[in-house]
């Protein structure tokens, strides 16, 4: 049986076309069907369907789609099934289609002209299994989801634990070399609540935290990015807001547990998904942000945590083509108009934040709008002069440079973090790089402090 990341049901050549390339460029195996029936008959493909997209635009009505997203539903329980609409439909039509098992609707434009999809299928193909540690397994405790072993010969997930069995201390020996397990996506929640459980008083326990804590915001980030790009229905403002504050407390949760571990940065290094110059890596962006601002300006650490988050939001807004150049490195093959998309990615971002009314500081507008502002006016896409430029929003870019420069890059050699760690803060004391000299001398400690590199990274 084949294993399959995305399947496309639609007649459409550039729904197939859009598909296909994405699964192309991002490694994902990949299959199409003309009609839902021809899927259906070839079920076997089903369990293993990672991310499924129905394509409704020809469909007579709302029921029609509904009904065929219930067989799909029945056919794959833990698919994240996209529907592709052609017009908007009113808050009843969308809860029908959400309780007959969709996870996300989108619109056909937004479909082909935007870069949600890439976002969406990142997060649920790459991250469908989230790795776990097995150090951060406790002896006699039982976790209420599965966990998973992956087969290195296949690459396939092998289902190794039952909800509610017991682990004991043969279970975590069996598993102790492979150093690493998988939980599903779908999951999640309960090994978040596993962990904070059992809370085991170990020498891990902090790293263990993080980790957790990292896991939740991610999943609440995932869900936010989708609520503000949401171009479907008006959304209610409620939720928008409510997600917000779940994300505020996240990071907040996330900031309390970092300064409980030796090594905070390498527990974040550790924790991260996605690919850089992508919106995915909002989470890892946000913590190193965080903790950065502890350093330059403590005061305002949550909310260069959110800054950070939310900086990168209006690349989903590009065009593919803007964001594939930008997630392979070759924002130098932009062409004019391109370019011109890319540099008011920020500004793109903010205002769909704001059509959500999701209240946003004037700090966290500033951090989202100049996350690529320098004193040297270089940055875009206002240029303001250097006396205009507050010391704050200029933690984002350097979160996100320093991400850039800690992300081991798919087919490149692992980095030494700790080296590469001081050498990017050293570099830029010594450049410049359009960042104030007084925030960057206050980085000093950091360039001083004797990095613990095993604490997190081998436990
Ligand atoms: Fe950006």
């Amino acid at each position: 049986m084949n294993q399959l990341d995305l399947v496309v049901i639609s007649k459409n050549k550039s729904f197939i076309e859009r598909c296909r390339t994405l699964c192309a460029d991002f490694d994902f195996q990949y299959a199409y069907f003309g009609s839902s029936e021809d899927f259906f008959e070839r079920s076997e493909h089903a369990p293993t369907i990672k991310c499924f997209i129905l394509d409704c635009t020809k469909f007579e009505n709302i029921h029609e789609a509904a009904g065929t997203i219930q067989v799909a539903r029945q056919m794959m329980d833990s698919s994240y099934i996209i529907t592709i609409l052609n017009s908007k439909v009113d808050p009843e039509g969308m809860e029908l289609l959400k309780k007959s098992g969709a996870n996300l609707i989108m619109l056909d434009n937004e479909f082909t002209t935007n870069s949600k999809l890439e976002f969406v299928a990142s997060q649920v193909i790459k991250s469908a299994f989230i790795p776990v540690k097995v150090a951060d397994l406790i002896p006699e405790s039982r976790i209420n989801g599965h966990l998973y072993m992956l087969m290195p010969v296949n690459r396939k997930f092998l289902k190794i634990y039952k909800p509610g069995s017991k682990i004991d201390n043969a279970f975590i020996a069996k598993y102790t070399e492979a150093k690493e397990l998988y939980t599903h996506r779908n999951d999640l929640s309960a090994w978040v609540e596993y962990v904070q459980k059992y809370q085991a008083k170990d020498d891990n326990a902090g790293a263990r935290n993080c980790r957790a804590n990292f896991l939740k915001l991610q999943q609440a980030f995932l869900e936010l990015v989708i609520l503000i790009s949401d171009q479907t229905v008006s959304t209610s403002f409620a939720a928008g807001k409510e997600l917000f504050a779940l994300c505020e407390k996240f990071c907040a949760d996330l900031l309390v547990s970092l300064k409980d571990v030796t090594a905070p940065w390498e527990a974040v290094n550790n924790s991260s998904v996605g690919d850089f110059g992508s919106v995915e890596r909002g989470t890892a962006v946000a913590a190193y942000a965080g903790m950065l601002a502890e350093q330059i300006s403590p005061e305002v650490a949550p909310k260069a945590m959110m800054g950070g988050l939310l900086a990168d939001i209006g690349l989903i807004l590009v065009s593919p083509e803007v964001s594939r150049k930008i997630r392979t490195g070759n924002l130098s093959q932009l062409t004019g108009e391109e370019r011109m998309e890319y540099v008011k990615h920020p500004i793109y971002g903010l205002n769909q934040i704001l059509s959500k009314r999701i209240p946003l500081d004037d700090l966290i507008k500033d951090m989202i709008l100049m996350s690529h502002e320098r004193i040297d006016q270089k940055g875009f896409p206002n240029k303001p002069a250097a006396i205009k430029m507050k010391e704050e929003p200029m933690i984002i870019r350097l979160a996100q440079e320093l991400d850039d420069a800690l992300t081991i890059k798919l087919g490149k050699e692992r980095i030494d973090f700790d080296n590469t760690f001081k050498s990017f803060l050293s570099g830029k004391l010594n450049e410049g790089d359009g960042y104030p000299l007084i925030m960057l001398l206050k980085l000093n400690p950091l360039i001083r402090r004797t990095g613990n590199a095993s604490e997190s990274s081998h436990s």
